[in-house]
This record gives C-alpha cells, sequence and structure tokens, in this order.
C-alpha cells in the first residue's frame, strides 16, 4: 500500500467519510473569514439584487468561509423568490439572521424561517473552526414590553445559548440582528446575554467570545464591552429617517413602486465588511458610499448622530 493510500485510509476511516480532516485545524489555531451585510431591505429599495451580488462577488474574492446576512433581508413573499435564489446560488455556507422586517405583511416568524430555508429562528453551526451563534432578536419578553417590533430574547433561548456554549470549547462569533452592545432601541434584555458570554469568557479563561455581529440600526461602529467587541455593520442600502422629502433622486416611476424612497438616505453603493479573525487579532475590510444625490442627514434635517454614534455611509476599516 503505498503511503499516501494508508493516509487517505486513516484519514477516511471505515466510513469513507472525512471525518479525521479537522485535525488540521487543531494542530494550526483556527482563522475564519466571513462576508457581512446586514439590512438589504429588498422592499425598500430597488436595486437589493446588485447590492447583495457585490457582496457576494467580495465574498468570493476574499475567499469567505461563511456569508452572513444580518436581517432585514426581504419579505417572504414571491415577488422575492429571484432574491432568494441568488442569495442560495451564491458563495455558500449562507448564514441567516432573522430581521424584524422579514416579517413585514402579517407573517410569523416561522413562516419566515421555512420560507428563507433556515434552520431555525436561532440556530448554531460550526465554520472554519468557530462556532457561529445566530441569536433571533425579535421575540417578546412580558417582563419587558417595548413598543413597536419587538426585540427580546426569550429565557428558553437564552437556556439555549448558554447550552450551545457549553458544547465545545471552540471561538466563538455570535449573530443577532438587533444590538446587543446596549444600543437604544437594541434587544431590550441584552445585558441578559452579554452577562452569559462574558461567563463564557471567564470559564474559557480567555477571550473565546471574538466577536458580534448585529446590524438593524444602520450605523458604522464598534464597541467593547467587558473585553467582547460588537461590531455595528451599517446596512447595504440606506439610513431610514422619519422626514419624507419631496423626491427627485430616483426616476419617478421607480419611487412611485418604491415609496419608502422618500424616507430614506440612500447609498450610492452597497456597504459590507469583510472580516477575518485570526489566532492573534482580526480586522475588518469596509467600504464607503456617498448619499444619492446628496442627500444626507443635514438636507433631510436630522442629526448627524443617534445615540453618540455618527450617520455615515461607510463601514470603517478596523482592527480587532
Ligand atoms: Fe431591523
Amino acid at each position: 500500500m503505498s503511503l499516501a493510500r494508508r493516509d487517505f485510509i486513516r484519514m477516511t476511516g471505515a466510513t469513507g467519510l472525512a471525518w479525521s480532516l479537522p485535525l488540521r485545524g487543531q494542530e494550526t489555531p483556527a482563522s475564519l473569514r466571513l462576508g457581512v451585510g446586514a439590512d438589504l431591505h429588498q422592499d425598500v429599495v430597488p436595486d437589493a439584487p446588485a447590492r447583495l451580488a457585490a457582496l457576494q462577488q467580495a465574498a468570493r474574492e476574499f475567499k469567505a468561509d461563511a456569508v452572513v446576512q444580518l436581517g432585514d433581508f426581504c419579505k417572504p413573499v414571491a415577488a422575492n423568490l429571484a432574491l432568494l435564489r441568488q442569495w442560495r446560488d451564491g458563495p455558500r455556507p449562507q448564514i441567516d439572521v432573522l430581521g424584524n422586517h422579514d416579517m413585514d405583511g402579517g407573517f410569523t416568524p416561522d413562516r419566515t424561517v421555512a420560507w428563507m430555508g433556515m434552520p431555525g429562528r436561532h440556530h448554531a453551526s460550526v465554520v472554519a473552526g468557530h462556532r457561529i451563534i445566530v441569536l433571533d432578536g425579535n421575540e417578546k419578553r412580558a417582563d419587558r414590553p417595548v413598543r413597536g417590533y419587538p426585540r427580546a430574547i426569550g429565557d428558553a433561548q437564552l437556556a439555549w445559548l448558554e447550552k450551545t456554549l457549553g458544547l465545545d470549547d471552540l471561538p466563538v462569533v455570535v449573530c443577532c440582528h438587533q444590538g446587543l452592545d446596549g444600543m437604544e432601541l437594541g434587544v431590550v434584555n441584552s445585558a441578559d446575554v452579554r452577562a452569559i458570554l462574558e461567563k463564557a469568557n471567564a470559564k474559557a479563561g480567555r477571550p473565546r467570545i471574538r466577536l458580534v455581529l448585529t446590524g438593524h440600526h444602520h450605523l458604522d461602529y464598534l464597541a467593547q464591552v467587558k473585553g467582547i467587541p460588537y461590531l455595528q455593520v451599517n446596512s447595504f442600502s440606506y439610513y431610514w429617517t422619519d422626514r419624507k422629502t419631496p423626491g427627485g433622486r430616483f426616476p419617478a416611476d421607480v419611487e412611485a413602486r418604491y415609496p419608502y424612497l422618500k424616507q430614506v438616505l440612500v447609498y450610492d453603493r452597497p456597504l459590507f465588511a469583510l472580516v477575518e479573525l485570526t489566532p492573534k487579532g482580526g480586522r475588518v475590510l469596509g467600504r464607503a458610499a456617498a448619499y444619492v444625490g446628496g442627500h444626507g442627514p443635514a438636507q433631510a434635517g436630522i442629526a448627524p448622530s443617534v445615540h453618540g454614534h455618527p450617520i455615515a455611509p461607510t463601514v470603517t476599516d478596523r482592527s480587532l
């Protein structure tokens, strides 16, 4: 038997499945590359497929281990099936996070999860030696009522998070649509989540929680809370305002088909983040855009920042 043949059998075992291949990861600490987009809002902007395609192409070139969409992707309706097909036909694995607008139109979370083909409202997987944990920030809590869209994590999901962290000792990336760093209008009981993540770090005796990724707020910031980095990934597409503009930034027929366009500051190119985590650190490769028609916060008559974070058509390059 040749050496190569013997090695092949050692790696594949009696079942013929390559069970032992991840052993390489034990010898060499794992690195992880992610393409990350948030808040595409296909139902608000007319060019969501092109914005998604830009992330997919960048993820391919970056040789990403997975592509993440952080929620507010689209409503689960027939008109959006082409977008869903584009997403599923793109680079894999795809990691989906449930956003509040993904249920717009009266759909239940379970209906959206089934339509998207997600493994569940919250779920976990292993990618390139990292545990990726996806939380569902759209639950209700009787003890923390909120106005508007539900934005809590229930007790059963908190228990699931703790149990999932106890499955192994892998480095962890947590994803959730709404902010978990304590951001105003984020997950209302985010402190409960942070306590569990901080406990996992303490138990591991190292910064095992490598990164928390969120969207929803359409902002661009990195918050460090008790040694855990919380990266807010700006929207692919726009910043929302409550002020309607007179219009004219898009052709009249487009503005007629997409009425919310008059209430958003549209980015003239898609924004997303390419994230690399290495055993020694990590980096975020961002992108810069401008506002379509030069229509930014000043032109819309809104404050230039929200809760201390500047409103900007940018995903900033950062070291992690
Ligand atoms: Fe959202």
